[in-house]
Parts: C-alpha cells; structure tokens; sequence
C-alpha cells in the first residue's frame, strides 16, 4: 500500500478528510448494514435532535503502524464499552460492540493511505460518534440516528509535543455531580470552549477542572485525565464520578503496576496535594501523555519538580513502554492490539 506523501512530522492535530467512512442509520428500532461512502457530508433536518438538543457523543482512538509495518488499533473494545454506555446515558440507541469494533476495522482499511508510517510521529486518530437525526421540536429523544465513523492523520495534540505545558486553575465547572462528564458527550465539550479559549487567552495551555461541589479536588482537563507521580515513584490517578474513564489512563495503571513494578493509588487527589507530587502529565487517546510543568492557581504557581525542559523520568518510562506496546516494540497484553489484516 503505497502512503499519501505528506510531511507526517508537521501535521498537527487537524482534520484532514480521507477517502471512506463508514456511515450506519437507525431506523425503525434497528441498525441498517452500515455502507463506507465517500461523502463526508450529513444533510438532516434543521430540526433534528442533534442540533436542537445536542443529541451526540463520539469516541476516540488511533491506529499505528508498527515496527515490523503492521497497521495495528489500540483496545477499540473498550472505545465501543464507553460509546455503549453513553448512549445508555444519553438515551441513544447501542451500536453493538462487535460491529463498532468492526466499522472502526473497516474504516481503517479503507484509508490504509493515510495511517502514517512507523517513526513518523504520526497515527491515524478514528473519531466514531453517533447523532440523533430525525426533526423533534418537544424536548426528547429521536426516533432516528446515524452512526459514523472518519479517520484523520494526526500529530501531537500540544504544540511541542513532548514539551511540559503549563495549565491553569479554572473558575468554570466541566461537570456536575451525578450530570455527564463520565460519558463522552458533546455537550461536555460544547461547555468547554469558552473556558479553553479564556485559558489559551491567558497564555495557558489548558484548564484543570476541579470537583463542581467542593472544589477541593482535581478532576481532569477538557480532553485528558491526570497522571501524578509522588516523590517516591508510585502513579497517582484521581478518582471521580464525574471523570471520563479513560482507556489511556487505565492502560498506563495496568502498565505501571505489570510491567514497571510501580505501586499505584486510584483516589481522591485533592488540589492541596498538588505541591507534593514530582510529575505530573495529561493522558488521552490525543494527548497520549503531555507532561504538566506547573499549575497556575489564580497567579500562584505550583512547580513541578521535574521541570519545563523535559518530561519527567517516571512519566517518561510510562510513556516509552505504553507507546512502545502500541508500536509494537514491546509484547502487548493479550487482547489489547488489534492488527488490521
Ligand atoms: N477525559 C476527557 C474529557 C476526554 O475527552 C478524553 C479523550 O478521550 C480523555 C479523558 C482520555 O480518554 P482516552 O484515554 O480514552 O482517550
Ligand atoms: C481523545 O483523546 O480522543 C479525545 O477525544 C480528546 C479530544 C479533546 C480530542
């Protein structure tokens, strides 16, 4: 398979459209066969649910092409639990596990053009998600949906890559108790922008969301969970209702604990312990892992240890061995890599 010539090193994290995506509709109470198609466009219904209500969710992972030239996806299982139960959530039709897994599988191969190859820097990023399409004008649910699935090659989601950012403290809650953040809707993202945009404002590279009811304790930011690693080498990750479970994270716990020999504590962090930790990063599908350097509590900083030149050394085992299991250098857990054949 002959790739697209493009400067893989430099892409950025931006859309650009490939060949096929895959495209199922919801009607009737069930599922259609689901068609790759070369219109990337959706026509619906000015008054569909999506645009009215915000009726949406989405997922997110990427495919690899590794050392020995396979082109690989990472847990795309866990991608169609989440996307399940958001839409239980969301009162959104399921789109069967076995069949996400296989429209991302399909979708992929249909663009093997554009999965970037090994060393590039770059990975194909998948973006299934799913929208209520039919016109409702009363606050409900559709009656129709339609399921998509895109690619898109990417590079790292920070300018700089693995360069420590610096974040801030933010005044605006991303999620409420018992509301949405631990699902991937689109309406946590909608509410995101303007505290994204009034960081990036600021000079700051992202926000760190607190818990809404006592603000005491650390969440996530608008796209990734936290990663802290204490003075004596043990992983760090907050614990919350209203978190994104996210897949990066509970692979980096898995890693840690299996092949690192860390010892890990899954639990309430409060804002207060931030000065005691020596690393601290963002971890996502996107964000892979991006390396915090401070935090900005409203003019205060808290300085990480391990600087804003490099990412930290216990970061940087994760890093290396999570990126190293995708890519294919190091022996993966059974189940967790898909090959696409
Ligand atoms: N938290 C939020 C709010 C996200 O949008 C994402 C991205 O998917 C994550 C965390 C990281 O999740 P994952 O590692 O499954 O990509
Ligand atoms: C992902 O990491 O896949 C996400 O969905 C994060 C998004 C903010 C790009």
């Amino acid at each position: 398979m002959e790739k697209k010539n493009m400067d893989w090193a430099n892409i950025g994290f931006a859309y650009q459209k490939t060949d096929k995506r895959f495209v199922s509709n919801y009607k009737n109470g069930a599922w259609d066969e689901g068609v790759l198609t070369e219109d990337d466009t959706v026509t619906i219904s000015e008054c569909a649910c999506v645009l009215q209500y915000a009726q949406t969710c989405f997922e997110g992972l990427k495919a690899y092409t590794t050392e020995k030239g396979q082109t690989v996806i990472f847990r795309p299982d866990l991608n169609a639990a989440r996307m399940k139960d958001t839409c239980e959530r969301l009162e959104m039709p399921v789109y069967p596990v076995e069949k996400f897994v296989e429209a991302v599988v399909q979708t992929v191969k249909a663009n093997m053009a554009y999965v970037p190859p090994f060393g590039s820097g770059a990975t194909l990023y998948i973006r299934p998600f799913m929208f209520g399409s039919n016109a409702v004008i009363g606050v409900k649910p559709a009656d129709e949906y339609q399921f998509r699935v895109f690619t898109t090659p990417v590079g790292p989601y920070f300018k700089g890559g693995a360069k420590p950012i610096t974040i801030r403290v933010c005044d605006y809650d991303r999620a409420a108790p018992r509301g949405t953040g631990h699902i991937k809707a689109g309406l946590n993202y909608a509410m995101s922008l303007y505290p994204i945009m009034d960081a990036h404002r600021n000079g700051f590279d992202e926000n760190m969301y607190l818990d809404a009811a006592t603000r005491t304790k650390v969440e996530e930011t608008g796209g990734a969970n936290f990663i802290f690693i204490t003075k004596d080498n043990k992983l760090v990750t907050p614990k919350s209702d209203s978190i994104l479970p996210s897949i990066t994270r509970r692979s980096l716990v898995y890693v840690a604990e299996n092949y690192l020999d860390m010892e890990v504590e899954h639990r309430e962090v409060y804002f207060d312990e931030l000065k005691d930790f020596a690393e601290c990063g963002l971890c996502g599908t996107a964000a892979v892992i991006s390396p915090v350097g401070k935090v900005n509590d409203h003019g205060r900083e808290i300085c990480f240890p391990s600087g804003m030149e490099d990412m930290g050394p216990v970061t940087k085992k994760l890093y290396d061995t999570l990126t190293g299991i995708q890519m294919g250098r190091i022996e993966a857990p059974e189940g967790w890599i898909k090959v696409i054949e």
